[in-house]
């Protein structure tokens, strides 16, 4: 098949785990007969440096006309003045409401050979298989009114915290329709109903999708006490699904699970056109330029671009096949404690994959 694939490589580390996640596109391409075309563009700070703002619309508009969009990650101190009108993740934030992609999917596994990398204790580990649904484009992030104000000589600030029905009910029922093709079926609707309105509404949605699929179980837990079952009862967890910053958060200690944020890939996807692939890291200055990073959140990224966006289910097992592989066999960045660099790392997976089925 032909694809399009725009890549924003972004800031710090973010050139580093792209790169190296293009070669493994590169090489699933080569042994499959496809033509994948890679357009790089600028988004993040490095775009705020050539044109001001962190996304241009002709960047935007690239992004809608390709297949899928690979992207590392944005932001760095060089743009982290809290005065500053342009910021990094604006780009980001919008990219993701210019395309739609309203279901954040962030997969949460925990390899055999990493259980020791994670502070949680092992027992608790055993069988560890979590989706979380980050809905992406509403909540917390991008409710109106946000701002600035004084008021009786007193300086506010304030976000705003707004669901429409339809924009809950797209991504609990992409959620209950994920759940029937896993082994356990089941629906965790995280919310803060005891306090929040937007919550009660998302609740009632949520209550109302499990009444009309009795073949997945669905349960509530609030925000606060799913962070702390993620960290309990991991394996009791199937998949999540819960607004946009709780999803952010509880994503972040997730990670925790699976040895290293590095490891962790996303697809954010919509009702139609191209999906949204990144890690859930970010753009890590501190390590940036070094050849340090862990490119394996990026890697999967790919392998879950091949199967949402390209309907490629067999070489997003390879890949996925090929990473695992190189983790069992004891490949490791720093990160995870090893001594291999970002592309020794991606050579061991591509040897996998080149060797692979
Ligand atoms: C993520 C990141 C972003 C977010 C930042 C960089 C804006 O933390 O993708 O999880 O908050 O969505
Ligand atoms: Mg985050």
């Amino acid at each position: 098949m032909n694809a399009k694939i725009v890549v924003l490589p972004g800031d710090g580390i973010g050139p580093e785990v792209t790169a190296q996640a293009v070669r493994v596109l590169q090489v699933v391409a080569r042994k499959g007969g496809h033509s994948f075309t890679f357009t790089e563009r600028l988004m993040g700070g490095c775009s705020i440096d050539a044109h001001g703002v962190a996304l241009t619309d002709e960047v935007l508009a690239d992004c809608r006309a390709s297949d899928a969009v690979l992207l590392g990650a944005v932001g760095g101190p060089k743009w982290d003045d809290p005065t500053a009108k342009v910021r990094p993740e604006q780009g980001l934030l919008g990219l993701r409401k210019g395309l739609g992609v309203f279901a954040n999917l962030r997969p949460v596994r925990v390899h055999p050979a990493l259980v020791e990398s994670s502070p949680v204790k092992a027992d608790r580990l055993a069988g560890v298989d979590i989706l979380v649904i980050r809905e992406l484009t509403g909540g917390l992030y991008f409710g109106q009114p946000k701002g600035r104000a004084t008021r009786d000589g007193v300086e506010h600030a304030f976000d705003t915290l707004d669901y429409a029905d339809f924009e809950i009910r797209r991504v609990v029922e992409l959620a209950f329709r994920l759940a029937k093709a896993r082994k356990r079926k089941k629906v965790t609707s995280v919310d803060k109903a005891n306090v929040l309105e937007s919550s009660r509404l998302w609740r009632q949605i949520a209550t109302a999708t499990g009444k009309a699929n009795p073949d997945v179980a669905l349960d509530h837990l609030l925000v606060d006490t799913a962070s702390m079952r993620l960290v309990t009862s991991p394996a009791s967890l199937d998949v999540i699904v819960t607004e946009n910053m709780f999803g952010d958060i509880l994503t972040d200690e997730a990670s925790v699970l699976a040895g290293s944020m590095g490891m962790l890939p996303s697809a954010s996807i919509g009702e139609k056109g191209p999906g949204l692939y990144e890690p859930i890291h970010g753009s890590a200055p501190d390590i940036a330029g070094k050849g340090i990073a862990n490119p394996v959140g990026t890697i999967l990224s790919a392998a879950l671009l091949l199967r949402h966006s390209l309907g490629l289910e067999a070489e997003a097992a390879s890949v996925e096949r090929a990473v695992d592989q190189a983790i069992t066999d004891g490949c490791r960045t720093g990160d995870l404690g090893g001594k291999l660099g970002t592309k020794a790392m991606a050579d061991e997976i591509v040897r996998r994959l080149e060797a692979g089925k």
